[in-house]
């Protein structure tokens, strides 16, 4: 019913009412439920951070340790799931890995298939997801590496350390408290972004009622993409690239400025950001901090902060109102912390789930929330008579 017009990237059109993320573009200015990204990412942790995305407040002490528990108790993965991920090829891409896994888990977890989950259940499945997402990450990185897994100890450490735990953990191994600060930060960062490119996708699937692991495969994969989480991994690449070739990042914005060459300024740019990305400044202080810090010099720092200069002194950038994203400088503290390359994205993943989670609960809570199914303006053929297949 209506008039129906194309939107093209949905530019202009809002999907849903949503109280999770506010999110003003001119100003670079970012709030989960009111509370700004900068105040959070100094004072906050993951956890609080998640529970304040996923129940609509900061949690009282009672309130955070019935969550941690809650999670704590879905830290052991099932050993046919640590089997399956067995399987893959070692050097098999993990975001592949993790979105296959996830839907894997509708098999392994039938429980939680309900079309409407109780109150119970939700909890339930929520707080699994975000100790088996870190779990699958950490077991699936052991596994490219041809290492023995290292499981989850809850009791012992934070969820950041537990993280770093399981990717590096084994002999005298101690999760190092700056780091996993670091990776506190930049998970609180990436946590929700309101209705992003896989948001959007957890809640279109969410909205056939499909299952929860269903709708956060799908927004793990829509995530993958290099315009989306992607660009992350394709940010170090890029920065690789024109280290090797010398360091002549003039060369690269000429590329970039060029509209017959495909190349695009990787972690620059933002659909919504047309000032700054508040995201970026912060990643861009704490690389930093963290590199001095660990005491690293990596000259792909420098190489991105030249080119950062250079493109916002260039009209192209300027006139377009290009700036560095959250992706631009995260990558190289992913590096600094010693994650490979093809996992940054799933670090990213990592940080947005809670924000996926507390989207799809917002919307099956919504009495407003319809099968999403948008309209088409069709361009095709409608008059065709069939021919036999020699005849055409
Ligand atoms: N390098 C060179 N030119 C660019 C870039 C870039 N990174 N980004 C946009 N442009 C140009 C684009 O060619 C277009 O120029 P013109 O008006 O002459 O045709 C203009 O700027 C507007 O770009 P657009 O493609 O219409 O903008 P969009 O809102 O559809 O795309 C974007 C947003 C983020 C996909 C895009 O800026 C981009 O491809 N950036 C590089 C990939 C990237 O860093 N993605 C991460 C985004 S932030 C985190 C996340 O979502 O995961």
């Amino acid at each position: 019913t209506g008039i129906v017009t194309i939107d093209n990237g949905f530019v202009n059109t809002a999907s849903c009412a949503s109280a999770v993320t506010f999110l003003n573009g001119e100003e670079g200015v970012l709030k989960y439920r009111g509370y700004k990204i900068e105040e959070l990412a100094e004072k906050s942790n993951f956890i609080e951070v998640a529970y304040l995305l996923v129940y609509g407040e900061l949690p009282d002490r009672d309130q955070l340790t019935w969550f941690q528990e809650k999670i704590n108790s879905f830290s052991e993965t099932k050993a046919e799931v640590k089997n399956l991920m067995k399987q893959f090829p070692k050097d098999a891409h993990p975001m592949g890995v993790l979105s296959s896994v996830l839907s894997s888990m509708s098999a392994f977890y039938p429980e939680y298939l309900d079309q409407d989950l109780s109150k119970d259940k939700k909890d339930a499945i929520m707080a699994q997801l975000i100790a088996q997402v870190k779990n699958i990450a950490a077991y699936f990185y052991r596994v490219s590496q041809g290492q023995d897994l290292v499981d989850s100890k809850p009791n012992q450490f934070d969820y950041c350390s537990d993280f770093l735990n399981m990717m590096y953990g084994g002999g005298d191994y101690k999760p190092d408290p700056e780091v996993a600060k670091a990776l506190n930060v930049l998970l609180i960062l990436h946590a929700d972004h309101e209705q992003n490119c896989s948001t959007s996708t957890v809640r279109l699937v969410g909205s056939s009622k499909a299952n929860l692991y269903a709708s956060i495969a799908s927004g793990v994969s829509a995530l993958w993409g290099p315009l989306h989480g992607g660009a992350n991994q394709a940010v170090i690449e890029m920065l690789m690239q024109i280290q090797d070739d010398g360091g002549d990042y003039k060369k690269f914005l000429d590329k970039a400025k060029d509209k017959n060459d495909p190349f695009r300024l990787m972690g620059f740019g933002h659909r919504v950001y047309k000032n700054f990305d508040p995201r970026a400044r912060i990643i861009k202080k704490a690389c930093d901090t963290i590199l001095e810090k660990l005491s690293i010099k990596d000259p792909l720092l420098d190489i991105a902060k030249g080119l950062e200069e250079e493109a916002l002194k260039d009209s192209y950038f300027v006139e377009r109102k290009l700036y560095p994203n959250v992706d631009f400088y995260s990558g190289i503290i992913y590096k600094a912390l010693n994650i490979p390359t093809n996992m940054f994205t799933v670090m990213f993943a990592l940080g947005r789930l809670p924000g996926w989670i507390a989207q799809w609960k917002e919307m099956i809570e919504s009495s407003a929330t319809k099968i999403g199914r948008p309209r088409q303006i069709f361009v095709g053929e409608t008059d065709m008579a069939y021919k036999p297949i020699d005849q055409r």
